[in-house]
């Protein structure tokens, strides 16, 4: 490592400030049609001598291209950070920073920080997560499931912890022969309901309400999601998943979403999102192994690998 590597550091800070900067101010939507710097100056009501520099770093990192005089969007970052565009996610980085965010890290070591109460929006979070599963998740899982049942065969299924429900809706909608339940707790069931109720109300959709750990979820389920769950089963991952395998129908699947089954060199970039969480909550990681060996030990078997666009999936059935 020599200095500059870690000089590097402060343009990478400051890379990230500024981009996270200009998407709160919607820059992108500036430059969705092509433009000049006139024109935009005069559309910010700032100076151009001020616009300049901000220019030159935005052009210079791609994401603003230049032809001749006129200024555009890099085609990536129109389609996702233009704020009309249907792929806009900025607002999800936005809040996802801010939930990942952490003041100072040895506040958070000797527990200060977690004294001092964080506010969450639940409502923006909860709006977050299914955005989340509508833009980077649901067409993998639609593709997976459509290779192991038949549209028709498919009766019952759960989302166990399924937050928003988004996942849960999709499945409805996809399956018109299956009853779907969504399970989690009451106070994000309520945000849930009420969520999926301004999209599509199906009397198929139903709602059940409590701890996954101590009450009981059902049975004979063709088809259980259980995405992001895992650490919640922290102090007897084995016993949880025991209680999954019972959960399906003889020839059903578990669709078991973890960060935890990243690939190693994946791995990095999880713990450093969720360092604060971490370090703010007692919420232990389980790992990789420990679910190896609570699948063996509940007689599970792992039939796919593969993996969304942000999580890893381990498809499970009974051995
Ligand atoms: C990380 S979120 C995942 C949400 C959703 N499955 C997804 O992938 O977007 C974890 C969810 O599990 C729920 N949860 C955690 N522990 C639980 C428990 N013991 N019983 C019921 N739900 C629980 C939380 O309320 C939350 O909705």
């Amino acid at each position: 490592m020599t200095y500059l590597d870690l000089y590097i550091q402060i343009d990478k800070y400051l890379e990230s400030k500024l981009f996270f900067q200009v998407v709160e101010m919607k820059i992108f939507d500036y430059f969705h049609h092509s433009t000049t710097k006139e024109k935009v100056a005069q559309e910010m009501k700032i100076s151009i001598k001020r616009l300049e520099p901000l220019l030159r770093v935005l052009i210079k990192l791609g994401w603003v291209e230049k032809d001749n005089e006129k200024l555009i969007n890099n085609e990536k970052v129109d389609k996702f950070l233009y704020s009309k565009s249907s792929y806009y996610i900025g607002e999800i980085l936005i809040i996802k920073k801010e939930l990942l965010d952490f003041e100072h890290i040895g506040n958070l070591l000797n527990g200060e920080e977690s004294k001092s109460k964080r506010i969450y929006d639940f409502d923006r979070m909860l709006d977050v997560g299914a955005k989340e599963i509508e833009y980077f998740r649901v067409d993998t899982l639609i593709k997976e499931a459509a290779q192991l049942f038949e549209s028709e065969s498919v009766k019952s299924i759960l989302d166990l912890g399924g937050g928003s429900g988004l996942f849960a809706l999709e499945l409805a909608l996809l399956y018109p022969e299956a009853q779907v339940r969504l399970f989690d707790r009451r106070s994000v069931l309520d945000r849930a309901k009420s969520y999926i109720k301004k999209r599509v109300p199906l009397d198929r959709l139903d709602y059940q309400e409590g701890d996954f750990i101590s009450d009981d979820f059902g049975k004979d389920y063709d088809l259980i999601i259980a995405s992001g769950i895992i650490d919640f089963a922290y102090n007897d991952v084995k016993a949880f998943l025991r209680k999954l395998k019972d959960g399906i129908a003889s020839n059903g699947y578990i669709f078991l979403y973890s960060a935890s089954l990243l690939k190693d060199d994946a791995l990095i970039n999880r713990e450093l999102r969720w360092l604060s969480g971490r370090l703010r909550s007692n919420l232990v990681t389980v790992s990789k192994e420990e679910i190896e060996h609570g699948l063996e030990d509940a007689g599970l078997e792992v039939v796919k690998k593969t993996e969304d666009l942000l999580y890893p999936i381990w498809i499970l059935r009974r051995i």
